[in-house]
């Protein structure tokens, strides 16, 4: 419980924040939209930072829902065919500092999400390293998920 009143505490900010809202508008894997994708793997961070005993959960948290804070459609034919994997962490580290003012560590946290995809930028800090796995988990879950969906 203590849990849940922190987690709401430190994402209340980012959650009701009508520019980040416009990520429910995004689909990011099968049905499941931006906004959806980014508090799964915020949730999934945070339960991973209490097992790691990770202190910083602030820097976890909003690392986290802002990961993939880019604000546009990656699925549309001139996104496809763009390095969206490489930049689309650097534009959403851009909008974090424009929107919410980020701190140097989450903005790393961001920019890193991605490794081993961007290879020569790895993460910097364990919060990194526990965002970049979590979003590899959801990630994976949500791909799995469509798949099985078509199969049926
Ligand atoms: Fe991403
Ligand atoms: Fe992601």
């Amino acid at each position: 419980m203590k849990d849940i009143v922190l987690f709401g505490s430190i994402a209340k900010e980012i959650l009701e924040h009508p520019v980040f809202s416009e990520s429910k508008g995004f689909i990011q894997h099968g049905r499941i939209s931006v906004y959806e994708h980014s508090l799964d793997v915020a949730k999934l961070s945070f339960s991973m930072g209490e097992f790691f005993k990770i202190a910083d959960k602030e820097s976890l948290v909003r690392g986290a829902l802002l990961h993939d804070f880019f604000l546009y459609d990656w699925h549309k034919p001139e996104k496809m065919w763009s390095p969206h994997g490489w930049t689309h962490p650097v534009v959403a580290a851009e909008n974090g500092r424009k929107y919410f003012n980020i701190s140097d560590k989450e903005a790393s946290i961001i920019r890193t999400h991605m490794w081993p995809y961007t290879l020569l930028h790895p993460p910097q800090y364990r919060e990194g390293w526990i965002v970049c796995i979590a979003d590899k988990i959801c990630s994976a879950l949500e791909t799995l998920c469509r798949w099985r969906r078509s199969a049926v």
